[in-house]
């Protein structure tokens, strides 16, 4: 094998999951309801929905969930769970009960790292109580006992697609400044217990999508340019106070960003398109540009002055964003986007060089090269692909899945990274596969999208013995890390 397939004897293999996809137990262990916890699966067509009863009348409803839509529900509605109606991250695939199980199963395959979420309203039920659920800490002290066991790293999100709904209802999300508050007491919980069993922690999963899915992301109903910017720059702030918190308890830890990012072609070698594409670019780099860079890039500060958003900041902010960034860059990469001049509303024509996914998205292994040189030249930051994969329908015969589809994608994105790290020399901590274990999607809340190397039998409306059955890409990924990914 040549060099160019070398990977670094330290490279964090593994998976990723997130706990409103995966661990279930939604009502057990003093759990409060997080935002996703009231919302219905949808498909390929279908929007996920909140479900609300009205406290007056008794009346229930759904409200579909749009991207770059404010959420209205009528007069006098809460968001509520509705008996018979199936709630797919109030169940997820069980990892509450079945963590010894999950995590023997990732140690098989030679896992060195393991990133999961905390679910918040699993240690703050409401989120801004005083003092933390006891029994959800014990949730977790189990579970990083248990990789301690097998000697895996984690790799923990604070926050991944949820937070506390009542943070929502009573506060508006991330759009209240006192929710840097909750958020600073909830990661001094965590990093005071966990300082000895988690090293790597990531502040918010994909923190760009607030400006696709504020409510998802931040807990924000309302769709507005000026909300969307007040509630990133709480985030903000609150990521620069967590770093500096974790210097206080323990520098030993580190904490990075997590950010969606897809490479944006123009269309063509018109210069307008490729204009268009480093503006769509810096949709995402601008939360980087900040929560690692350590400022407010010009770009931005001129978008607000023309969209009229103005902040509301305090004196302390701007010096604590300089001062604490995140120390490493955590990244999710999937498939690229193409943009042209001529339909500049479009946010992403079909590439005609590129196939795509039975969800559409597309197939582009050279992204995870080019975002991680484009990340790495603007941060010389490490950085972390802690999401990559394929979600497909997989079929089980005779009790086995060949999925060959997915080792195919996943050996095209092993090469990319190694091509980055070997020809680039760019400086990669480690890769955690999306969804090693089947898992509800985030965008449909689907289970028949599947990314898993361990498929979980499980369908659409949460029925199925739960089992786990391992697919060929577990044997195959198994063989990558045991051969430091020189046998692909
Ligand atoms: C990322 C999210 O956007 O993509 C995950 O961090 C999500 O939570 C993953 O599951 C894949 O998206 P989907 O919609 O296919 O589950």
């Amino acid at each position: 094998m040549t060099d160019t397939f070398r990977f670094p004897e330290n490279f964090l293999w593994g998976g990723a999951t997130a706990a409103n996809q995966y661990e279930g137990g939604g009502m057990e262990g003093g759990k409060g309801l997080s935002i996703c916890d009231v919302l219905t699966g949808g498909s390929k067509t279908r929007s996920r929905q909140m479900t609300w009863i009205n406290r007056t009348t008794g009346e229930t409803g759904y409200t579909a969930l749009r991207p770059r839509t404010s959420l209205v529900l009528p007069e006098n509605a809460e968001p509520a769970v509705l008996d018979n109606e199936y709630y797919p991250s109030l169940k997820g695939v069980d990892f509450y009960h079945h963590y010894k199980e999950d995590i023997a199963l990732a140690a098989e395959m030679g896992f060195k790292a393991f990133r999961m979420s905390v679910n918040w309203a699993r240690i703050f039920p409401q989120g801004d109580e005083e003092e933390p659920n006891e029994e959800g800490l014990q949730f977790y002290d189990s579970v990083f006992d248990e990789l301690k066991k097998y000697d895996i790293e984690p790799l923990v999100t604070m926050c991944h697609y949820e937070m506390p709904l009542a943070l929502t209802l009573r506060y508006g999300g991330w759009s209240d400044r006192r929710v840097v508050g909750f958020f600073e007491r909830y990661a001094k919980v965590l990093f005071t217990r966990y300082q000895h069993k988690v090293k790597y922690w990531l502040t918010f999963n994909e923190i760009d999508n607030i400006a696709n899915f504020p409510l998802i992301c931040a807990g924000v109903p309302e769709y507005s340019p000026q909300a969307i910017a007040q509630a990133a720059h709480h985030m903000f702030v609150a990521s620069a106070k967590t770093v500096k918190l974790k210097n206080e308890i323990n520098p030993d830890m580190m904490v990075g960003q997590m950010l969606a990012y897809m490479p944006v072609y123009g269309y063509s070698c018109n210069p307008k398109d490729q204009l268009l594409a480093m503006e769509r670019e810096r949709d995402a780099l601008f939360f980087s540009d900040v929560q690692v860079g350590g400022f407010y890039p010009a770009y931005k500060l001129k978008e607000y002055e023309r969209n009229g958003v103005v902040l509301e900041t305090e004196e302390e902010d701007f010096e604590l964003i300089r001062k604490y960034p995140c120390e490493f860059i955590g990244f999710s990469c999937y498939k690229s986007m193409c943009v042209s001049s001529e339909e500049p509303e479009k946010r992403n024509l079909k590439n005609p060089y590129l196939k795509e996914s039975e969800w559409g998205w597309t197939i582009d292994p050279d992204c995870l090269r080019l975002t991680l040189n484009e990340l790495y030249d603007r941060y010389h930051k490490p950085l972390w692909i802690v999401e990559n994969g394929l979600g497909a329908e997989d079929t089980v015969v005779d009790g086995k899945i060949h999925d060959d589809y997915r080792i195919d994608y996943l050996r095209d994105s092993v090469k990319s990274i190694a091509q980055a790290i070997n020809l680039d020399g760019v400086e990669v901590i480690g890769l955690t596969v999306w969804g090693w274990i089947d898992i509800i999607s985030a965008g449909t809340g689907e289970m028949k999208k599947r990314y898993g190397l361990v498929y979980v039998d499980m369908d659409d409306e949460g029925r199925g013995s739960l089992k786990r059955i391992r697919k060929d890409s577990f044997w195959w990924y198994q063989k990558v890390i045991r051969s430091h990914g020189t046998e692909l």
